[in-house]
């Protein structure tokens, strides 16, 4: 079945690499960055794919406009991917760059995001007949983690995860689901080259795990081979 996929952060990374495997599959793609302009990579497959392929501006971070897109929606959206995510300093307690600024980012990207696109989207998402919101959250984010370090990023994934639960609770009896997905350890500017997967390898498999979500899912955190993780 041809659907319609809402990407954000799909100027690079993760975010590309699924814009590119959904329109590959006949999708129609609406790909959310911040500066279109200078995304040449996603300007090609827009050329590429026409119509199919509609690039628009909006930083997740601002709810006016992410709205502003959605109210130039006039069909179904059937899936909202709230991908985009930044990192935080990556050190422990001593880590210099844990600043107000850099921490408000990063909870505002990683957390607040997902809430303002889901919000933002849900009018169409409800025109569709099987809407699904999916957030790419992080392993990272889990309360089971080991790890001393990176405090805001695990926190704000840990926060999106909480979101995602909420969410799932709230929206299910509008029959529409919301899941959560750690995207493996992914070769791009955050993950850095020595990462287990391409961004391509973990697309194509997010794009399956998305394919499969339904209501049996929903407040699920999975990783994109699909097998169930802890929150
Ligand atoms: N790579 C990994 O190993 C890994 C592992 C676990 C989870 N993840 C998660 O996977 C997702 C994608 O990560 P990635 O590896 O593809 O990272 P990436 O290559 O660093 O790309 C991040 C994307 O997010 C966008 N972005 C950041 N802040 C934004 C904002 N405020 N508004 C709109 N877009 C914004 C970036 O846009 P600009 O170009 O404008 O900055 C870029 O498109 C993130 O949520 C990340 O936390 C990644």
């Amino acid at each position: 079945m041809i659907e319609t996929y809402l990407i954000t952060g799909a100027n690079r990374g993760i975010g590309l690499e699924m814009t590119r495997a959904a329109l590959r599959a006949g999708h129609r793609v609406i790909a959310v960055c911040r500066n279109p302009a200078g995304a040449a990579t996603l300007g090609q497959l827009q050329s590429d794919h026409g119509v199919r392929c509609q690039v628009t501006a909006a930083d997740v971070c601002d709810a006016a406009a992410l709205a502003g897109i959605a109210a130039n929606i006039e069909g179904a959206v059937d899936v909202v991917v709230c991908n985009a995510g930044a990192m935080s300093a990556r050190g422990g307690i001593d880590d210099l760059g844990n600043t107000v600024d850099a921490i408000a980012t990063v909870l505002m990207t990683n957390m607040v995001g997902p809430f303002f696109t889901a919000r933002a989207f849900l009018e169409p998402l409800r025109r569709s007949a099987k809407p699904r919101i999916a957030i790419i959250s992080s392993l990272m984010g889990s309360q089971q983690h080991t790890a001393g370090a990176a405090h805001f990023y695990r926190a704000s994934k840990a926060g999106a995860n909480n979101l995602m639960v909420t969410l799932s609770n709230e929206l299910k009896v509008q029959n529409i689901a919301v899941a959560a997905y750690h995207p493996g350890w992914v070769q791009t500017d955050m993950g850095g080259p020595g990462a287990d997967l391409t961004p391509a390898e973990s697309a194509v498999a997010l794009m399956a795990r998305f394919r499969a979500l339904d209501l049996s899912q929903t407040g699920g955190f999975f990783n994109y081979d699909g097998a169930p993780l802890p929150l």
